[in-house]
Order: C-alpha cells, then sequence, then structure tokens
C-alpha cells in the first residue's frame, strides 16, 4: 500500500507545483490550510482556477471532470449560464446586500412549497444546512418541551452541535462516539442514535426513548453515510412511531432535496415529514438553506407557547439575500420546466458509470462495489460510491462502507481519490455525484481514468 500511495503521490506533486506553493502560504495562515477538512485531502489540494459545466480547471492548467460539484450542490454543473442572467440585473442595481427582506423569497418559498404538494407549510430561509438542522432541532424541542433527539448512525447532518455524534465510525465502537470536542456532555448524553434501515432497532429505540425525544431526524437517502436509500417500510414506521410518541420527525433533504425529482425524495416515497430542510442545490449555487415545515410548528418562531419563550430561529445577516433568492429560484424553475429530461438522463449515465466501473475493476481482478443504485421506488440515481469490499458483502449500511475490517476505507478515499486526480477526474468519497452538464463522453473519459486506475491498484498490489 505504501509503494502505491508513494508512487501516486509523485505523480500528483509533478503535475501540482503552483497548487503545492499555495498550499505552503495558506498553511502559514490558515488551520491544516484551508476551511474544510473534506477538501484537504493529502498531500494538499489541488486550487481552482476556474470551473464550467462538468469541468474544474486548477491553477497548474490541469482539467479535472468534476464529481463533486460543489458539495452536490450543482445539478446542472458549474456556472449555469442562466442563472448568472437571473442574478446579474440585480447585482447591476446596486442593491448588493440591503439587509432588508427579498422579493424572490417568496417566490422560492411558493416553488418549494407547491412541489411538496402539502397544504400548510411554511418556510424560513437561512444561509446553511448546518443552520436550518440547528433551528429544525430547536423547533422541535421548543413544541415538544422536549430535549432529547434520535439519529441514525452514520447521518452527517452538518456541524450542528446538537447532531455531532455516531458521525465517524470507530473501529472499536462504531458510530457511538462523540464527534467534536467543545460541547456540553448534556448534548451527548442526550443524542441517542440508532442504526440505519433497522426496523427492529428503530422500534426498540422509540419504545425506551419515545417519551423523552423531542425529534427523530434522518437523510432519507443518508449522503457521507454511503449513499444508501431507506426502504419504504422504514420510513413508514418512522412516521407512525412518530406519531405514536409525539414526536417530530425531520428528514434531512439538504442532499436529497431536488436531486432525484423536482422536489423532495419524500415525494417518490409518499411520506411526509413535520420538517424538512433542504439546501445546497436550491441556492443554484449560492448560500441558501431552507426549514419547512407543519405551520403549528414553525410558529414556534414568532410566538410563545404554553409559556415557553419564543424559538430564535433568525436566519442569519444573508439569509434570503436577493441575490441567492435570484439563483435558487432560476434553478427550481428550471429543475420543474425540465424535470422530463434531467432525472431520467442522470439516472440513465450514472448507471453506466457505477456498473462500468465495477466491471473495468474486475477486469483487473479486483472487486469494486459501488453504491448509489436506485430501489424499487427511485428508478434515477445520480449518486455513486466506489467500496472495496474486504469479504463478500452487501453494501446496506454505513457501518458496511466505514468498518475498515469490511472495506478498504483507505484505498476508496486516498489511494482512489489520487490515482483520479492524475487522469483528470475529481471525486470524493470515490465518487460523487453527475450533473446534467456531464456527457456521455465524459463518463467514456471517467470510466478510462477508472480503468486505469484499476491498473495501477493491480501493479501495486
Ligand atoms: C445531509 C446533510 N445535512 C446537512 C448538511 C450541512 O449543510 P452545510 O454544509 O450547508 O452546512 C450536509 C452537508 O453536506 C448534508 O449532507
Amino acid at each position: 500500500m505504501n509503494k502505491l500511495f508513494n508512487y501516486l503521490e509523485k505523480e500528483y506533486k509533478v503535475r501540482t507545483p503552483r497548487s503545492l506553493e499555495l498550499f505552503k502560504r495558506a498553511s502559514r495562515v490558515m488551520i491544516r490550510g484551508g476551511s474544510h477538512s473534506l477538501r484537504l485531502w493529502k498531500p494538499y489540494p489541488f486550487f481552482p482556477y476556474s470551473a464550467r459545466g462538468a469541468e474544474v480547471i486548477d491553477v497548474d492548467g490541469n482539467r479535472y471532470l468534476d464529481y463533486w460539484q460543489g458539495h452536490y450542490a450543482n445539478i446542472l454543473g458549474h456556472n449555469p449560464e442562466f442563472i448568472r442572467q437571473a442574478i446579474e440585473p440585480y447585482f447591476n442595481q446596486g442593491a448588493f446586500h440591503t439587509g432588508l427582506e427579498s422579493l424572490s423569497q417568496v417566490e422560492l418559498a411558493e416553488e418549494i412549497v407547491s412541489s411538496l404538494g402539502q397544504s400548510g407549510l411554511k418556510v424560513r430561509f437561512t444561509t446553511s444546512g448546518t443552520l436550518a438542522a440547528t433551528y429544525a432541532v430547536m423547533l422541535a424541542m421548543g413544541h415538544t418541551g422536549r430535549d432529547y433527539l434520535l439519529k441514525i448512525g452514520g447521518g452527517w447532518h452538518g456541524a450542528s452541535p446538537f447532531l455531532l455524534k455516531g458521525v465517524k465510525y470507530h473501529p472499536d465502537s462504531g458510530f457511538k462516539n462523540h464527534d467534536s470536542a467543545g460541547l456540553p456532555s448534556d448534548f451527548h448524553r442526550k443524542l441517542i442514535v440508532t442504526k440505519f434501515n433497522d426496523c427492529e432497532h428503530l422500534s426498540k429505540t422509540f419504545k425506551k426513548y419515545g417519551p423523552k425525544l423531542a425529534a427523530f431526524i434522518l437523510e432519507p437517502f443518508i449522503g457521507v453515510g454511503g449513499f444508501l436509500f431507506c426502504s419504504k417500510e422504514y420510513l413508514r414506521l418512522a412516521r407512525s412511531l412518530a406519531d405514536r410518541y409525539g414526536v417530530v420527525l425531520i428528514f434531512d433533504e439538504i442532499i436529497s432535496g431536488f436531486h432525484f425529482c423536482a422536489s423532495g425524495l419524500q415525494r417518490l416515497y409518499g411520506i411526509k415529514p413535520d420538517i424538512s430542510l433542504f439546501g445546497k442545490l436550491i441556492g443554484g449555487g449560492q448560500a441558501v438553506a431552507a426549514v419547512v415545515g407543519r405551520s403549528k410548528i414553525m410558529e414556534g418562531c414568532e410566538k410563545t407557547t404554553k409559556g415557553r419563550a419564543r424559538v430564535h430561529f433568525e436566519g442569519g445577516t444573508f439569509s434570503s439575500h436577493e441575490g441567492y433568492m435570484r439563483a435558487g429560484l432560476a434553478m427550481i424553475r428550471y429543475l420543474v420546466e425540465n424535470e422530463g429530461q434531467i432525472f431520467s438522463y442522470l439516472g440513465q449515465q450514472a448507471e453506466r458509470l457505477r456498473k462500468g466501473i465495477e466491471r473495468v475493476f474486475l477486469e483487473q481482478g479486483i472487486e469494486a462495489v459501488c453504491t448509489g443504485y436506485g430501489n424499487e421506488i427511485v428508478q434515477d440515481s445520480s449518486f455513486f460510491m466506489v467500496n472495496f469490499p474486504r469479504k463478500k458483502i452487501t453494501y446496506n449500511c454505513p457501518e458496511d462502507l466505514w468498518n475498515p475490517n469490511r472495506s478498504e476505507v483507505r484505498l476508496r478515499e486516498e489511494a482512489l481519490k489520487l490515482a483520479l486526480l492524475i487522469k483528470g477526474v475529481h471525486v470524493v468519497h470515490g465518487g460523487g455525484c453527475l450533473s446534467a452538464a456531464h456527457t456521455p463522453e465524459d463518463i467514456d473519459r471517467t470510466l478510462e481514468a477508472y480503468a486505469e486506475t484499476a491498473r495501477i491498484f493491480r501493479r501495486f498490489r
């Protein structure tokens, strides 16, 4: 393995001298040389110079087919011309940042609510998924008067202080650990972690903690946990247990929202949460996130109930910024208008990619298994994550992907990343998501890069 890493690092360094210089400069003034650990891969990240469509070009002039697409926010690729056109007139008016309520937020809120096909919903915007998750938890606690929370092991809801447990897998204890210092121990004690898609575990957990729980928060399509869909049976059970125990059911759709259809994934499942979280692509490339919930719960933002103070959900200085809202509105309207073509195109090309990746590795005698495949409910999935099983397993839960005894995690996270960068493809967690800007020829080029990577892996095995 070390020989493989040495080879890959050497090749990467030859191609990226300017990025190395920038990284050294960054490291002098910034912690670890940047602002987000996922972007700070070893030995150092490339620095982008420009980005358009499927591609990013770095400061050394290297071109990468990009499957990270701005943390999965750019479903239409980088820098769509029509979004630029939607926001340009506004910036030309000079009202760059007014700190006043925007007009377009109303239209964006209308679009989101109408896509969900549910009456009695209210929206409030903020600027990140982390904040949206935090506010949703506060609303649930305010509404129920309880302060325990339930989440899924492997689930990531941003760095919300309430939810930083059971995110990172620990070989000894699984998804039970605290993921951040600097928080009151009470937060950890009151955050309960259950198992992905495990109905029996969920029922038992509700039996034990149900009357204390303010909310159960989950991703119907788990993102960093492994690009896996919840089963319908699991979501149904979640809904009925939440009802039985008076718990607020929160669907974190920050990745899944508008990524499988022009609405939340909840629309395809036909299961309605009490609160939904949207982010990433609903801003059309700008900083927008939304909390969408039943009026009765959202009203907690404005009035005191049962003698309790209101929930201080103020979206922040830049919340519902008119420029961001216009970008988001242009994006959502485009997806609604083109729903029939976009999602089936993404689904078909991603299917070809997932199957092709598995094939090119197998040709070199290496088993690679993709997650991200759709299920009986979701036909068109644009996500793919490439895993290297240590023994024969079906990837069903985050433990399968993140337990180093089940999967070669370093091979996926580090070696695959560098090997593909050298071949002009940028991935995170061994894959990512397609954008509508990726052409069938881009998929062919990507498969060739994976095939070359498979040959390199075989050479160093
Ligand atoms: C499912 C999910 N929820 C919440 C977040 C946090 O969003 P943000 O990074 O905008 O704070 C993320 C970010 O990746 C996410 O994937």
